[in-house]
C-alpha cells in the first residue's frame, strides 16, 4: 500500500520502483536514478529530491547525507539560434 506512493511526479516514479531497483542490486544513487528515472524529469529533481533520499536510506547504506550530493541540474529548453539573435535587438527599430 505504502508502496504506491509517487517519489518522482515527473517521471512518475513509485517508492516500488524504487525498492524494485534497490532488490535488483542498484548499490547507488547513480544506479537507481539511471535505473528508474526518478530525479530526471523536467524539474531535475527539484520536488523529489528530498523523498527520494528519504526513500533510499532505509533500504540502503547510503545515508541522507550521503544522497546530497545528488546534482541539481538547471531546467532548461532548447532555443532557436533565431530566436537567440532576436533576443539582444532593440525592437523599436
Ligand atoms: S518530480 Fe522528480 S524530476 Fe520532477
Amino acid at each position: 500500500m505504502i508502496k504506491t506512493v509517487i517519489i518522482c511526479r515527473c517521471e512518475e516514479v513509485l517508492l516500488r520502483d524504487i525498492i524494485t531497483s534497490i532488490e535488483n542490486g542498484a548499490e547507488t544513487l547513480k544506479a537507481i536514478k539511471m535505473e528508474t528515472r526518478a530525479g530526471m524529469g523536467i524539474c531535475q529533481g527539484r520536488t523529489c529530491r528530498v523523498l527520494l533520499e528519504q526513500a533510499i536510506a532505509p533500504y540502503t547504506d547510503i545515508t541522507i547525507q550521503e544522497t546530497n550530493n545528488i546534482m541539481y541540474k538547471n531546467p532548461v529548453r532548447p532555443i532557436s539560434l533565431a530566436n537567440l539573435s532576436r533576443s539582444g535587438k532593440d525592437s523599436s527599430q
